[in-house]
């Protein structure tokens, strides 16, 4: 038979949030780090990409076992019932998710096992005995230098414990000039800018200390078993960032998916992933994530987001009362992926009455409304007069799409908006409808405003993906993915009827 040198299959476009811990409560952070990995993911498939999105649950270590404890039941049954809570959490924000992960599926066990048990025969662990504190509310080891002005261990800590345990240490030490090497060849590995700052000054000023990556089966059992040494389970953070790798590899599609494109994460957790993760990965022979990309905190008037003090905000009633397209547009729109953000009731209110309702809504309804009472809802012959300026927005809004600049996006989309509902000012085609010479000029005009609603309809899949549709419905025309990219000006035929319009955004002053 002969052989071709074919290229490989191209790989997807794959794109991870970081799991969240069963035991806390899902809030605006999590919905908010899972719409904005939607935005990417949805804009990847508008932009011809096969793509993969993965989200779930990090199920394991101390915490977990100490609340399912607390309510009298064990940590698998205690941990089904919160899963049941954060997927249907998920269903609320309509994201995109291909796959679900909870670190206490087999299928994810497994791996992890693999991963320890390859860095073990690879020399890259070593057992030791460790002498400090512990902190089980952060899992984490802590030493002298740990202890506040006032000799006390932070309130954060919890209650933290000394210790006395053997445990197994991977030496992180001996890669951190290469994971330096690494990110300053790789400008894109962490973004924004500032957080790769903030990673490389961390690596060039601090020794890496060695990672435990064990904790004792007699102080915790609710863990992966290490498969080197059964009186051990490994650390909770070993096991979590695995998750990322042990669904590609469990469902056979490592080749397809592997390397991650892009893992999304808060700025608390960005040395697990920038340093931790890259390590683990390195001394494992596998390749690098390309990005990880980091957004910043919530806060709601200025202030932390409590449940004792009340001051948060709970996604879903915002969904309830607002409607799911409202919320992701707040989100997406006020905070762009890095600095910090601050939720505020009334500017919520404000955006959805003059972004969505007057600005978006209004120019549907308009565009529509003129076309049904001046022309029976028929497509007039295509006219050109927006068509540069559409195309000059599409182009701007896919560079951004591209590279994840997602609020500016939507800056790009509601300038061209605002143009078009300008464009209805000055040519006034209600004031043309009542000159019969006019007949033509008015035409060109609903031409150019139901061609600008399509479009629309279009760029807005990914951020408003319900709205898009509904757009579509009220132009009569298909619902499938539409190639951002690739839809020009003049797709619109004459003579295609439309529908009625229906508000898409309901006043509420
Ligand atoms: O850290 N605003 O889980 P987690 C924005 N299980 N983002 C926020 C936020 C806020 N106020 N609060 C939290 C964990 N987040 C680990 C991750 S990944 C292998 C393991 C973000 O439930 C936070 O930054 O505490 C993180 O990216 C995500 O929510 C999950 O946080
Ligand atoms: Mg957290």
């Amino acid at each position: 038979m002969l052989r071709y040198n074919l290229p490989p299959l191209s790989k997807q476009f794959y794109i991870t949030t970081a799991i969240d811990y069963v035991n806390g409560q899902p809030h605006l952070g999590h919905a908010y780090e899972k719409v904005i990995t939607d935005v990417i993911a949805r804009a990847r498939r508008c932009l011809g990409e096969e793509v993969f999105y993965l989200t779930g649950l990090d199920e394991h270590g101390q915490k977990v076992q100490q609340a399912a404890e607390s309510t009298g039941q064990d940590a698998q049954t205690y941990c089904d019932g919160l899963a049941q809570d954060w997927q249907s959490f998920v269903e609320k924000l309509g994201i995109s998710n291909n796959d679900f992960v909870r670190t206490t599926d087999a299928r994810h066990k497994k791996v992890v096992a693999e991963v320890l048990q390859q860095l073990y025969d690879k020399g890259e662990f070593y057992q030791d005995e460790y002498v400090g504190f512990y902190s089980a509310k952060q899992e984490t080891f802590l030493t002298e230098k740990d202890r506040n002005e006032d000799g006390e261990f932070d309130p954060i800590y919890g209650e933290v414990q000394e210790l006395r345990e053997k445990n197994y240490y991977f030496k992180l030490g001996q890669h951190q000039q290469w994971l330096i090497d690494f990110i300053e060849a790789n400008p894109d590995f962490v973004r924004p800018d500032y957080r790769r700052n903030e990673v490389l000054g961390f690596l060039k000023n601090e020794t890496l200390e060695d990672l435990c990556i064990s904790r004792p089966k007699e102080r915790l059992e609710w863990g992966i078993p290490l498969p080197f040494d059964p009186d051990y389970v490994t650390y909770v953070w070993f096991d979590a960032l695995t998750n990322y790798l042990s669904i590609p590899r469990s469902r056979g599609e490592e080749a397809d998916l592997w390397p991650a494109d892009i893992h999304v994460i808060g700025k608390d957790i960005l040395k697990f992933h920038a340093v931790y993760w890259p390590i683990m990965l390195k001394a494992a022979g596998l390749e690098l994530p390309k990005q990880v990309l980091v957004h910043g905190w919530w806060q709601k008037d200025n202030q932390k987001m409590s449940k004792s003090t009340g001051n948060v905000v709970d996604p879903v009633t915002v969904i309830d009362d607002w409607g799911l397209d409202a919320f992701r547009y707040y989100v997406v729109r006020e905070l762009a992926i890095g600095p910090d953000g601050n939720w505020t009731d009334e500017g919520f209110a404000t955006r959805y009455g003059a972004e969505l309702a007057n600005g978006l809504g209004n120019l549907m309804n308009r565009s529509l409304s003129m076309l049904n009472r001046y022309r029976e809802g028929i497509v007039p012959e295509p006219n050109d007069e927006l068509s540069a300026e559409a195309l000059a927005a599409r182009d701007k809004l896919v560079k951004e799409l591209k590279a994840s600049d997602l609020q500016e996006g939507l800056r790009t989309i509601w300038t061209y908006i605002g143009r078009v509902n300008q464009y209805v000012d000055q040519t006034a085609p209600f004031k043309m409808a009542k000159d019969p010479e006019q007949a033509e000029r008015l035409g060109e005009v609903l031409y150019n405003l139901v061609e600008s609603c399509r479009l629309l309809a279009v760029w807005l899949q990914p951020y408003l993906p319900d709205t898009s549709r509904r757009i579509y419905e009220q132009l009569s025309l298909p619902a499938n993915i539409v190639n951002i990219a690739e839809s020009g000006w003049g797709e619109l035929a004459v003579g295609h009827q439309v529908n009625k319009p229906e508000p898409l955004f309901p006043r509420r002053d």
